[in-house]
């Protein structure tokens, strides 16, 4: 059986913040256990708030964890010394929302997508000069367009450049939060595309996150719906969109935006404060029962591939 990429277990993180009347504590993620198989692409999909990006970034080490663990190929992402950190940074690249803020305007493409390389890798100048050469293409851009500055593109050809400097190094995960979220949508459409190409040539490994359900279904092997920090449903693509079973998930099935939604029409969840006892949708579900406040409902499988944390 191939090794997964990665596995989390039990995943716990809180901000801690202040507040008028004393501070409270916001628990982002809740309890979160997943697997990421090598050449898979894993969404990641839920309303504003709901934890996603606190997730992306505990895996990419950014933020400190309460409790759980991540494992990289069967190790503690905690555990890795210097050395570990460096081949894990190397190993596990991120695509941002906002491709104006991701790439440093001092530096011409060139540079840019050369850079990673010149740290992490003992190429040549010749080597690197052909895979930066190489990898611009890919994306769709000209060679001529690598002694360009950031700010001479558009917003989806700078997506393009930031999804380039992503795989320059031929990385085992690649981590997409909102990656076409802040762009129109016929070049969302173009964006994914490529993506969807690239999975096929470099047989990528990407956590593709996005609130937008009708990019998840475009792109996703396996999809996970995440409220108030816990996954609430997992399962194949065609699990979640042809036989989904929590209400949650019906919900957001129900109300897929239009293609090229843009992020600042993201609907905003509920804040995950003060959480009640039981099923966390609770409050919203049409179907909820006493017994649905008073405990958590277990995440339970339908079947191999598909699970659902509700009593119905
Ligand atoms: N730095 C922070 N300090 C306090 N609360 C935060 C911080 N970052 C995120 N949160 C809160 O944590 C929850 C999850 O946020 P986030 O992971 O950004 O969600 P998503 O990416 O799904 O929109 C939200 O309620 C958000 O307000
Ligand atoms: S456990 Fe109860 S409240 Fe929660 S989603 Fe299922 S039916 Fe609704
Ligand atoms: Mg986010």
């Amino acid at each position: 059986m191939a090794k997964n990429v990665l596995e989390i277990n039990n995943l716990e993180i809180e901000y801690k913040t202040a507040k008028i009347n004393g501070n409270k504590t916001v628990k982002a993620v809740n309890g979160v256990s997943l697997y990421i198989e090598g050449g898979e692409i894993y969404s990641i999909a839920g309303e504003s708030g709901c934890g996603k990006s606190t997730l992306a970034k505990a895996i990419m080490r950014l933020i400190k964890i309460k409790s759980g663990e991540i494992l990289y190929l069967g190790e503690n992402i905690k555990d890795f010394d210097k050395n570990k950190i460096k081949n894990y940074r190397k190993n596990v690249q991120m695509i941002f929302q906002n491709p104006y803020s991701s790439l440093n305007p001092k530096m011409t493409i060139r540079q840019i997508l050369s850079e990673p390389l010149e740290i992490n890798t003992d190429l040549s100048k010749q080597e690197i000069e052909s895979k930066v050469e190489n990898i611009i293409k890919k994306v769709g851009l000209d060679i001529k367009q690598l002694e360009l500055y950031p700010h001479e593109f558009s917003g989806g050809q700078r997506q393009r450049i930031a999804i380039a400097r992503a795989l320059i190094l031929e990385p085992k995960l690649i981590i997409a939060d909102e990656p076409v979220s802040a762009l129109d949508a016929s070049i969302q459409a173009q964006i994914l595309n490529m993506l969807n190409d690239l999975k096929n040539e470099f047989n990528l490994t990407l956590i593709f996150i996005s609130h937008d359900l009708s990019v998840i279904k475009f792109l996703s092997d396996r999809v996970a719906i995440m409220y108030m920090g816990e996954i609430v449903e997992e399962g194949l693509k065609e699990e979640i969109f042809e036989n989904p079973v929590h209400p949650y998930t019906k919900l957001l099935l129900n109300a897929i935006p239009k293609f090229g939604k843009k992020s600042e029409d993201i609907p905003e969840g509920d804040i995950p404060m003060n959480l009640p006892k039981g099923c966390k949708f609770s409050s919203r579900c049409t179907h909820s029962a006493k017994s649905c406040e008073l405990s958590c409902p277990e995440f339970t499988n339908i079947t191999s591939t598909h699970k659902v944390r509700c009593v119905l």
